[in-house]
């Protein structure tokens, strides 16, 4: 067996739950950290505060067997982990630059307590350079209590997908290790191994090239899809169905078919961040990128085509009731952070339309968002939010959304307008049933092919 290795995360978000539940989960003994004391007492009874597939029984198995364990005491927690992970938030400042306030405090209160050796390792997604900051920032309070245990910092960022996190984290494509010592890396071989039975996915390099690995895997995915759009938008001005584009440019394996569905924009946690960090970083070191503000500027663009679309076919939306089905950035999960149906329904409002909304996780978080307001309805079923509305726009495809009951919905809906903000729906079919369909791309009135 591998040896069973006691680790500290501090930042129980989404990527220090999910870390130290599966680490957990393989036997290692786990110390979360958070400065939140209402979000801890929650998590050590076993109550997760976000949604997201496994994570629940997970969390509670290893809670239960004593494998995981929640703490604001951060002493304790320094004093615990060998391993100690920095996987705090890194929100984006004014500049668009990734704030690294959370993740200084961290390393200031690693190097405050630590009384041995300990191996720091950031899992946030952190600028280029960040190691170095951490480093210097352990040295610093160590110097400040006249001590000098060794210590080893290390990168090695977290690339799971909401909705697929644990399943991700389990069998993960690559492990990314940044390190500049055998000690470090060898500490990080042992911790990944069980997750390596079937080949060794540890990828192991110098920091700063796994600094970087982690916005150049993000920015390739955004860009995908901003050039989908971008597609998408010309498609529909000339005649073209993006659909038929996307299944045919799909088939060369070198553009593949994973992560070219044309949309209403990308939205989370990541990709708009991290598109601005990765061009705040590039500017700080006098490299003036062109793709990387086009890939934003596309997406808020992109953004507002639900929007614009129904005003093209209103022309005035005052007074209106548009359906919302779908208010997470994606399906599995309940995450609206930069969700385009904020942008569309932030614009209906301002435009006079009221929101009847339902997604099958997020209601809450809209609710916690945007509180109780007179044209906002948050609706228990899809069917309930399409009731009496002048269109329905479909904004996040959960599998739900894909195959309702046509012949109900038109008899609920004040008007058969369907907007199909992710190209869930067949035209010519939605058109036979007497709707009136737009989607991303798709030329309204394309002809049928012969
Ligand atoms: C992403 C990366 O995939 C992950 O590796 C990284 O660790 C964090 O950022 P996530 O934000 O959870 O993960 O979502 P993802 O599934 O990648 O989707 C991002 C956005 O792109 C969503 O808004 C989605 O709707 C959109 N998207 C994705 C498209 O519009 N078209 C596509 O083809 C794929």
């Amino acid at each position: 067996g591998w040896p069973l290795l006691r680790i500290t995360i501090f930042g129980t978000g989404y990527v220090g739950l999910v870390t130290g539940a599966c680490l957990a989960e393989t036997g290692n003994h786990v110390v979360c950290v958070d400065i939140d004391a209402d979000r801890v007492a929650q998590l050590s009874r076993g109550d997760v505060p976000i949604y997201e597939p496994g994570l629940d029984a997970l969390v509670t198995g290893n809670v239960n067997a004593g494998r995981l364990t929640f703490t604001t005491d951060a002493e304790a927690a320094v004093a615990h982990g060998r391993l100690q992970f920095i996987a705090v938030g890194t929100p984006s400042d004014e500049s668009g630059a990734a704030d690294l306030q959370y993740v200084r405090q961290v390393a200031d209160t690693i190097g405050r307590y630590m009384t041995e050796y300990r191996l720091v390792i950031t899992k946030s997604t952190v600028p280029v350079g960040t190691a170095d900051e951490v480093r210097a920032t352990i040295r610093a309070a160590l110097d400040a209590r006249d001590v000098s245990p060794e210590f080893d910092v290390a990168s090695n960022p977290e690339f799971l997908k909401e909705g697929a996190a644990i399943e991700d984290f389990m069998k993960p494509d690559r492990v990314v290790i940044g390190v500049d010592n055998e000690r470090a890396a060898d500490h990080l071989r042992a911790l990944y191994a069980p997750y390596n039975r079937s080949r060794d996915r540890c990828m192991v390099m110098d920091i700063r090239s796994a600094e970087l690995t982690k916005y150049a895997a993000n920015i390739m995915l955004a860009a995908k899809v901003s050039m989908m759009n971008e597609l998408a938008q010309i498609s529909d001005r000339v005649g073209a169905d993006i659909e038929r584009v996307r299944t045919a440019i799909g088939a060369d394996h070198r553009i593949g078919y994973h992560f070219i569905y044309p949309g209403c924009g990308f939205g989370g946690s990541c990709f708009p961040k991290d598109v601005r960090a990765l061009g705040s970083t590039s500017k700080q070191h006098g490299y003036e990128p062109a793709l990387l503000d086009a890939i934003e500027g596309v997406n808020m663009r992109q953004k507002r085509v639900l929007f614009e679309r129904l005003q093209a076919h209103f022309g005035d939306l005052a007074g209106r009731t548009i359906g919302v089905w779908g208010l997470a950035f994606k399906p599995n999960t309940d995450d609206m952070r930069e969700a385009p149906s904020r942008t569309l329904m932030e614009a209906l409002w301002e435009a006079g339309a009221s929101v009847r909304a339902f997604d099958p996780e997020a209601t809450g978080e809209a609710r916690r968002i945007y509180g109780d307001r007179a044209d906002l309805a948050l609706c228990d079923s899809a069917l309930d939010a399409a009731r009496d509305v002048d269109a329905l726009v479909v904004v996040t495809e959960w599998h739900i959304f894909r195959s309702p009951d046509f012949d109900e919905l038109k008899t609920l809906m004040a008007q058969p307008v369907i907007v199909d903000g992710r190209n869930i729906y067949e035209p010519d079919y939605l058109r036979r049933e007497g709707f009136t369909y737009y989607g991303i791309g798709r030329a309204a009135g394309n002809p049928a092919p012969v």
